[in-house]
């Protein structure tokens, strides 16, 4: 516990959870890129435990870059507003990308990653991501690999922050309304 029991409503997923999903995830992501080369592409800062633990997941070789793009402010809600913080390092024309995310919440986020990073002529681009909320359903993105689908509260831990704060808490738990409200 990084802020004590009375900061967090309840536990969504503990650690053994998400580790046990996370592999079954790995194991779709073998078999469908059996053969060909894999860029993973994390996108801080949420991303850095789900991209820490897939990757280490997969039994086989890949390569990992990092985005850092802003589209919420230190509140719960999206701004609608995405810029690059952080671009990748690699080239990726002609590369199978694989986004890898922690969350899609409106899908803002993604539509505008997945929009500007086929904009430079890579193999293939796909997503994974551990959560996604049900106002992402209404996006159009597709999405390849969904560890859970949750309900719209507000979560914390295991990379997802509440103003930059829970990121290092080993399970997921919805964040008790009083500390934002
Ligand atoms: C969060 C989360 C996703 C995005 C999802 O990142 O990690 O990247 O918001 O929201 P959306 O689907 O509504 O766009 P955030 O912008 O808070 O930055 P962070 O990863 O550094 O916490
Ligand atoms: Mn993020
Ligand atoms: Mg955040």
């Amino acid at each position: 516990h990084v802020e004590g029991d009375l900061d967090l409503d309840q536990t969504l997923f503990t650690e053994d959870q998400i580790r046990a999903r996370l592999a079954e995830l790995a194991r779709d992501i073998e078999r469908d890129y059996e053969g060909r080369d894999l860029l993973l592409v994390g996108v801080l800062k949420g991303a850095v435990m789900v991209m820490a633990d897939l990757a280490r997941s997969l039994d086989r070789h890949v390569e990992m870059d990092w985005m850092a793009v802003s589209s919420y402010g230190s509140g719960t809600s999206s701004s609608g507003v995405v810029r690059i913080l952080k671009d990748l390092d690699t080239d990726i024309s002609g590369r199978d990308v694989l986004i890898v995310e922690d969350i899609i919440d409106t899908g803002l986020t993604l539509s505008w990653l997945v929009a500007n990073l086929k904009s430079r002529g890579p193999a293939s681009v796909e997503i994974a991501t551990l959560l996604r909320k049900p106002d992402a359903l209404r996006m159009e993105v597709d999405v390849t690999y969904v560890g859970f689908d949750i309900p719209n509260a507000f979560v914390v831990g295991y990379g997802l922050d509440y103003a930059e704060r829970y990121r290092n808490m080993r399970s997921i738990g919805t964040l008790a309304p009083h500390v934002y409200s």
